[in-house]
């Protein structure tokens, strides 16, 4: 089956054309005809953090050239000088997408279809102004083409996109997962640890009760004046810290280590950073560098010892870590560490799978799709507050 690919919950705007073989197990494997991205994250940072209707405009202004390129790679664009008819259901879900409607119908009048099976979408979690023009899109192309169409679960896009690996284009499952496993995904929105009973059995372990993780690496790299995304930038000062051995000067607390549940919560950790940055003013490099390790070391340990006490209660095989955070070196660290000896698996997706992309969201289509969970174009919603 071949099936096109279309994320937009973030910042974002991403678009793939993927061909796989047989339903989720380990036999499983797909070729990347083609994959086009574009991140808005240098738009965004002078914001310092995702501005919403930024997001949508830039994704209605991107996918058609997103798509273009992605079918160029994949050798199914066809331009023809005869005119295309297009449905006027095209121009009714689009009405409110305004460049968008114009480039989609201009590229749906100049082009015959591509050789594809359905269309899978991210319905949600996400910021809904921005999952709404990509919904919308993979309507229309939908009605246009007349190809079934299958709503997407982000979350479980990045639970998938840390069980596969990529050689050049072909893609194949990691290895045997331990079922039952523990998901634990992290992202800029999102802190949640997963019982995985297996394909689309999910159950809520604990989930965070104010910021995300993702979040509060952004939030405290803004208070020392770091640019956004913070993360990757409180990670290289705390390895920068490590490499350098410098004293550890500062102490932050480790919230709801002890809570006896699965839960977190990052606002406290920031609101105690804020309060030190505050008191060490005019910041040095040195006192910044002694923070940002201080602020991962608090993050990582929090989330690593949750996971390992869901793992040990369920007797889970494998932990699954998902999300933009999931691509901290020193996260992934920690984890090897402490499983090292317990026979548990961890498995990480590759750093171009760890942030948003449109190939996590094809695969779980394709799962999708082949247990047929298709929708009408009219049923797929944008629902910022997804659950898995
Ligand atoms: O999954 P993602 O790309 O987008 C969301 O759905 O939120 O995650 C983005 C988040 C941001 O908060 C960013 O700071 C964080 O992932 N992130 C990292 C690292 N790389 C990205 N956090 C810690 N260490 C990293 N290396
Ligand atoms: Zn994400």
């Amino acid at each position: 089956m071949r099936i096109l690919g279309i994320e937009t919950s973030c910042d974002e705007t991403a678009v793939c054309l993927l061909e796989g073989t047989g339903a989720f197990d380990p036999t499983f494997t797909a070729t990347l005809h083609g994959n086009a991205l574009f991140s808005q994250a240098a738009l965004h940072a002078p914001y310092g953090g995702v501005f919403p209707n930024l997001a949508k405009r830039e994704h209605q202004k991107n996918l058609v050239p997103l798509l273009t390129e992605c079918l160029l790679q994949a050798h199914e664009l066809h331009p023809t000088t005869t005119e295309q008819k297009v449905e006027t259901l095209v121009g009714e879900i689009l009405v409110r997408e305004d460049e968008l409607l114009k480039q989609t119908v201009s590229f749906l009048r100049s082009h015959t279809p591509p050789q594809i099976d359905a269309i899978a979408v991210t319905h949600g979690p996400g910021l809904e102004p921005a999952l709404w023009p990509g919904i919308n899109f993979a309507r229309a192309l939908s009605v246009a083409w007349n190809v079934p169409l299958v709503p997407v679960n982000h979350m479980e896009g990045h639970i998938v996109a840390s069980l596969i690996e990529t050689r050049d284009k072909k893609i194949a499952m990691k290895e045997k997962i331990q079922f039952p496993a523990v998901a634990l995904l992290v992202s800029g929105g999102h802190t949640e640890l997963q019982l995985v009973r297996g394909f689309a059995e999910y159950q809520l372990l604990g989930q965070t009760r104010d910021d995300a993780a993702g979040e509060a690496f952004d939030k405290v790299a803004r208070l020392m004046e770091l640019p956004y995304p913070g993360g990757p930038e409180i990670s290289r000062l705390a390895q920068n810290c490590r490499e350098q051995k410098l004293p550890p000067t500062v102490t932050l607390p480790r919230p709801m280590l002890d809570s006896g549940d699965y839960d977190f919560s990052f606002s406290g950790l920031k609101t105690a950073a804020r309060k030190v940055v505050e008191s060490h003013q005019p910041l040095t490099e040195t006192t910044r560098t002694v923070i940002a390790c201080e602020v991962e070391n608090a993050i990582v340990e929090t989330l690593v010892t949750k996971t390992l006490r869901a793992v040990e209660e369920h007797g889970a095989g494998t932990i699954v870590v998902g999300g933009g955070v999931a691509a901290n070196t020193y996260l992934q660290h920690e984890f090897a560490r402490t499983t090292d000896e317990t026979g548990v698996i961890v498995l990480f997706p590759s750093k171009e799978m760890a942030t948003d992309n449109a190939v996590m969201i094809a695969l779980v289509g394709l799962f999708r799709a082949e247990r047929k969970e298709y929708q009408k174009h009219a049923q797929v919603e944008a629902h910022g507050n997804l659950k898995l």
